[in-house]
This record gives C-alpha cells, structure tokens and sequence, in this order.
C-alpha cells in the first residue's frame, strides 16, 4: 500500500515538474526580454534553456515509469508561465528577480523530494539525474537570490531563507537513504560510491520501525 501511495506522490510530482518547467521557460523567455543588461538578458536565456532540458528529461522519466504529462497542469503552468512574462514587461527589473529566487528556491526542494519518492518506489535509477536538476535549480537561485539582494528593495521586501551549500543535497539525501529500513543496499551505485568516506565516519542508523516521512521535503 505504502509503495502504491508513493509511487503516485512520485508520479504526480515529476507531473508538477514537468509542467511547472514549461511555465518557467515562458516567464524567462519574457524576464530575459525585459532587461537591459546584456550578461543579465544571456544568464537568463541560458536558465530557461536549463528549464527546457530539465522538462526533457523530467518528461523521459514520466514515460519510462508509464506515466504522462497532465493537461490541465500543462494548460495550467502555460498560462501562469505566460502572465509573469507579460509581468516582466511592466514589473521593473526587482520583482522579477525577486520572484525568480522564490520559485527556484522551491524547485531546489521539488527535485530533492523527487528523488526521495523515486527512491522509495524502487526506481533510484532516477535519483541521480533528479539530484542533477536539484544542483541546476540550486545554481538558479542563487544567481536570482543575488541578483535581488543587490537591489535597494531588498531591504523592504525580505529575502527567502538561503538554502543549504549545494553540496548538501546529495549529502542529504544519502543521510535520507540511511534512516530508511534496510535501505542502504537499495541505493544506486553512484551515491553509494560518492557516500563511501561520510558513511564509514559515521555511527550506524538504529534500524526504524516503520519508514520514516520524506524529510527535508
Ligand atoms: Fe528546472
Ligand atoms: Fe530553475
């Protein structure tokens, strides 16, 4: 039962992702648009095309799981997308950036608890390709969370909280892995190899009685 619920959170989520990533494309094909600063206006574009790779592969990984994209998320997502592009023509140069951060700093987490759920449904094949798309989203933010503390608002509008140093995504998701019953030998072989120095300094993990809740997510 709890492998049927996961593996729909799972499906679900990669459905949110993969829609969410066409919203993100069409607001930076606009927020790029919308500002004067040349390496600004190439940054920008570069991130969207991340965007659009990321729902190519999100979008890989939906079908090879049996699964499809879902219309009203795609219909969705194409609007919200295609209102904050028009926003950023109005919106000035902070608002954008600001709600740039935001959003990442949201994608960052979607694709950490991704992999969680992917890993819990047995399919961790996915998992270092969805730590990928978390590390990109980590780099996102910080570049728009940055770009937003540079600006004079910043003082009005508080920032976000700043999320852990990237290389903590994978080290978390490793500690997720060892507080699940039994799961270390369940993780890919690539976590396992990049794990081998932390996880032989560590105590072991008293075996849970149950599966513990997606933490961090
Ligand atoms: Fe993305
Ligand atoms: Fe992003």
């Amino acid at each position: 039962m709890r492998h049927s619920t996961d593996r729909q959170r799972f499906v679900r989520l990669l459905q949110r992702a993969y829609s969410g990533e066409l919203g993100a494309a069409l607001a930076y094909r606009g927020h790029a648009a919308s500002v004067r600063d040349p390496d600004e206006r190439r940054r920008i574009a570069e991130i969207r095309s991340e965007e659009l790779d990321h729902r190519a592969r999100v979008g890989r990984i939906l079908a090879a799981v049996n699964s499809q994209p879902d219309r009203r998320l795609e219909l969705c997502n194409r609007c919200i997308g295609t209102g904050i592009a028009l926003f950023c023509r109005v919106g000035g140069w902070f608002l954008p950036m600001y709600g740039a951060g935001w959003i990442e700093r949201r994608n960052i987490v979607e694709y950490e608890r991704a992999a969680r759920l992917g890993w819990l449904c047995g399919d961790s094949a996915f998992v270092d390709e969805l730590l990928d798309m978390a590390e990109i989203e980590w780099e996102h933010e910080r570049y728009f969370r940055l770009k937003a503390a540079s600006h004079r608002c910043s003082g009005l509008l508080p920032l976000w909280r700043a999320p852990e140093p990237r290389n903590e995504l994978r080290r978390s998701f490793e500690r997720f892995v060892r507080e699940q019953q039994g799961g270390w030998d369940r993780a890919p072989r690539a976590v396992r190899k990049l794990s081998a120095s932390t996880i032989g300094s560590l105590p072991p993990t008293p075996r849970p009685a149950t599966r513990g809740p997606i933490a961090g997510g």
